[in-house]
């Protein structure tokens, strides 16, 4: 087989990447620009700022990622980029720009679902990672139990029900006052804290593999309240590590299940979230305990990138999985529904 360059684009919500990736494994370059700064002072995404920022960003990170891999943009042989789900604005800035370089160099378009290339992250950090496998994709969007039969074959198998995990950790965060995003300063003064000091609930549903984060998230409120009612000093590192790990274990639970369920012996995790350091803990520790392989992608596969979407455009079109020029962007879109829109 001859070697097959695949640009993979993302701009689905804060940050604007573009990557290129040899043979679907090899990640040659993988430049990520966020304006995530200008974000922090509202304590979210502000969609508009995104969109602004991604116009100004799309052709120099594209530039730098052909740059850094040492890649002519002639020698590409396919262009893939995030269509959905995301900020609608925002992916309209990726797909125009992968539109116009498909269109003028002439080259297959891939259109990939954001989470199809989180799961896919885990392709490019183990080269004998192969489907099929139980996924838990955890980000500020969503919270997914995944199974992955095959390359681009992907069935939901539980869901939230209410907030997505990485919401959770910003809103918790946010109340705490502890900065935005709420992740990775959550983990941190988790590290400081005794994750038993609080017993916050932990939600399960009989007979399904949903999750539900508002319960866990209102006591934690509660218990703030209480603290602030009673003129006590606020504990917020024992707070974050108590509702960390009500959140891992949430999902830990469930995602155990599901490969249980599956006769999946190989679990991974995919997304924001999954940068998690007690997660990935509780993960690796589960799965020795049950003789199973555990994947996550390092912390810079975890968060949005390019390349993840790269793997994922180069196994779509492995399968013939192309898009025309006509390929419309979407706020909505569920990975099982990939091929049908794209
Ligand atoms: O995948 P991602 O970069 O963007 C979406 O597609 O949503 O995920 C961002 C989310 C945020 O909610 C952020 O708080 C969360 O991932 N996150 C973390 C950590 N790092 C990022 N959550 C928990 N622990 C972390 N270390
Ligand atoms: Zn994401």
């Amino acid at each position: 087989m001859s070697d097959i360059l695949t640009l993979g684009i993302e701009s689905s919500c804060d940050e604007t990447s573009a990557a290129v990736v040899l043979n679907g494994r090899k990640v040659l370059s993988n430049v990520i620009s966020t304006s995530l700064d200008l974000h922090k002072m509202y304590g979210g995404v502000v969609p508009e700022v995104a969109s602004r920022k991604h116009v100004e960003y799309i052709v120099p990170v594209i530039d730098e990622a052909l740059r850094t891999a040492g890649v002519k943009k002639e020698e590409l042989d396919y262009i893939g980029v995030t269509y959905g789900p995301g900020l609608l604005g925002a992916l309209l800035v990726g797909l125009s720009a992968a539109k116009a370089m498909a269109f003028s160099l002439g080259k297959p378009l891939v259109g990939v679902h954001h989470i199809e290339g989180h799961i896919s992250a885990n392709f490019l950090e183990y080269e004998e990672l192969e489907p099929p496998f139980i996924a838990l994709v955890a980000s500020g969007g969503h919270s997914h139990i995944v199974y992955c039969s095959d390359y681009g074959e992907f069935k939901i198998i539980g869901r939230t029900r209410d907030d997505a995990a990485g919401e959770a950790f910003d809103k918790i965060a946010r109340e705490l006052g502890i900065g935005y995003p709420g992740g990775p300063v959550v983990d941190k003064a988790a590290k400081l804290g005794d994750p038993g000091a609080v017993a916050f609930p932990r939600v399960h549903f009989k007979d399904s593999l949903d999750f539900s984060f508002s319960g866990v998230k209102t006591a934690v409120l509660n218990h703030l309240n209480k603290c602030k009612m009673k003129g006590e000093e606020i504990p917020v590192n024992d707070i974050c590590a108590s509702f960390q790990k009500a959140v891992v274990d949430i999902l830990s639970e469930n995602t155990f299940k599901a490969a249980k369920q599956f006769n999946c012996d190989k679990v991974v995790l995919a997304g924001g979230v999954a940068a998690n350091s007690a997660l990935r803990e509780e993960f690796g520790r589960v799965a020795e305990k049950r003789n199973m392989k555990f994947y996550r992608p390092s912390p810079v596969l975890c968060t949005d990138n390019g390349a993840m979407i790269a793997c994922a455009a180069h196994y779509a079109a492995q399968k013939g999985r192309f898009s025309g020029l006509d390929l419309n962007a979407y706020a909505n879109l569920s990975i099982e529904e990939i091929g049908a829109k794209g």
